[in-house]
């Protein structure tokens, strides 16, 4: 079997989010396995250097972009044993930052539909395309309407994941014929509830779609979760399903990351507390092992429940603790823990930025993971810090409900609360504090957590028994 996995980002060439992490792991872990498959991504300008000198030219092609035409540059390269192809076109990739432009959706109406015409040129022919998020939601369209009467591409199927339901790819009317090309019989693919979804269009055309866990699964049929498509799912849902992602535990180790300040494994947890002691001194905060260090990785959004953290974070601070935040995004959050951090600088210390290097020393050095998320796909930071010995604390919602039991309950490895409130959240701070003052429960959970296994193991199984059932 081959699958080509389409994606706007791969770690290590491009990243901005867990999607990133599950198009550099995933792959790895179908080959593993005797899957096939191959990566393909945009060339953005920020593709680190020494990953470029590795690249080969394939060929140029032009891709239709509605009435016109536009250069494709198809390299290749191999990372860990897998094969990407990196398209390229300067004026759409060479910009700062991978999204939040002007024109994105028409950068990647051109990805999606480079991603069927290098086909020929590429030498793999694949039996599934794995779509992932609006980026690549065209793709899947421009298969039905332009190509499956092509032999090459009658029998290729398309898998497509959900990774946020939040982002969708929604915009004008005045898209559908100069810029995604298609006709006016067409255009009500792409039409939905007063505009072009992206989002709607691949639900309706793709042969199966997944999203990163079960329980998301299940919340994006309802208002609450669906960000307006639920009414759509509903009529798709025969073909709806969640399969949790897992971490690449070569990539998140503590006993071999070189961003942490000292090396540990279940094995011998001992260095955590010396992360501890650098993390604190890292983030200007005084030296006391005494007290529990609750970390932050996040986006500074909303639905990471940065609203509930803002209510009671004076309350929570008021116990003898510190906290260690690390993220950007809205303006509301990044001002706040600005100002916190001004304001306690005992006991808060905050890093303004996507820093993936700091990230890992709040994995290794904080013993409390905080993530209150109003809505989870999946979330991978909870399972990462697991892996780094430190116990996260969760709303029970998509992903972090499918991977995190409360320690009440058997096989607990976290804290979990049902509401989104912000005392129901303090009330679970203050049952971990309570907890990380019995020693021995304590390193019991450090020990318990360096030993769980959220590999892809399970999960590249699943997937390949969906993709089975699609090309059967
Ligand atoms: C998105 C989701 C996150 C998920 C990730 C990878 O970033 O918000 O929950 O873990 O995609 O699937």
């Amino acid at each position: 079997m081959k699958i080509l996995y389409a994606s706007s980002e791969a770690y290590p060439f491009a990243m901005s989010g867990g999607l990133a992490d599950v198009a550099g792991a995933l792959p790895k872990a179908l080959r593993r396995r005797f899957v096939g498959c191959r990566v393909v991504m945009p060339l953005y300008s920020s593709v680190p250097e020494e990953l470029r000198a590795e690249m080969k030219f394939i060929t140029s092609i032009t891709v239709p972009v509605a009435w016109r035409r536009q250069y494709c540059g198809i390299f290749e390269a191999r990372y860990d044993g897998v094969v990407y192809y990196l398209l390229d076109n300067l004026y759409y990739f060479k910009r700062d930052g991978l999204y939040g432009h002007y024109d994105d959706a028409e950068r990647f109406a051109f990805f999606s539909r480079a991603v069927l015409e290098i086909i020929p040129y590429i030498d793999y022919t694949p039996d599934i395309i794995h779509c992932n998020d609006w980026q690549t939601a065209m793709t899947p369209v421009y298969l039905d309407r332009f190509y499956k009467y092509n032999p090459l591409y009658k029998n290729i199927k398309i898998v497509y994941t959900i990774h946020n339901i939040q982002y969708q790819g929604k915009y004008g009317y005045e898209l559908i014929s100069d810029v995604l090309g298609l006709d006016e019989k067409d255009k009500g693919l792409v039409e939905y509830d007063g505009c072009v979804n992206l989002m709607k269009a691949a639900i309706q055309c793709s042969d199966k779609i997944t999203t990163v866990s079960p329980t998301y699964a299940k919340e994006i049929l309802t208002p609450y979760y669906s960000h307006g498509l639920n009414c759509i799912l509903e009529n798709f849902k025969f073909k709806l399903c969640g399969i949790v992602n897992g971490i690449d535990t070569v990539v998140y180790d503590p006993e071999t990351d070189p961003a942490v300040f000292k090396n540990y494994s279940a094995a011998d947890p001992s260095g955590k507390a010396v992360n501890k002691a650098e993390l604190q001194k890292y983030m200007n905060l005084p030296q006391r092992a005494e007290v529990p260090v609750f970390g932050i990785v996040s986006r500074l959004v909303g639905h990471k429940g940065f609203d509930l953290v803002k209510c009671v974070f004076e309350d929570m601070l008021k116990a003898d603790l510190q906290v260690v935040i690390l993220g950007s995004g809205d303006w509301e959050f990044e001002t706040f823990f600005y100002e916190m951090s001004k304001k306690y600088p005992d006991k808060v210390g905050f890093k303004l930025g996507f820093i993936p290097d700091l990230a890992r020393k709040i994995y290794a050095g904080a013993d409390i993971f905080l993530m209150p998320s109003k809505s989870e796909p999946c979330g991978l930071a909870q399972m990462i810090a697991l892996r780094y010995g430190t116990i996260p604390i969760v709303r029970k919602t998509g992903g972090l409900a499918d991977t995190i039991i409360d320690i009440e309950k058997e096989n607990g490895n976290g804290f979990v609360f049902e509401n989104y409130n912000a005392h129901e959240m303090l009330e679970t701070i203050w049952r971990a504090f309570g907890k990380y003052g019995d020693k021995a429960a304590w390193t019991n959970m450090v020990e318990n957590a360096l030993s769980i296994d959220n590999s892809w193991n399970v999960s590249a199984g699943e997937y390949i028994k969906l993709y089975k059932e699609v090309v059967l």
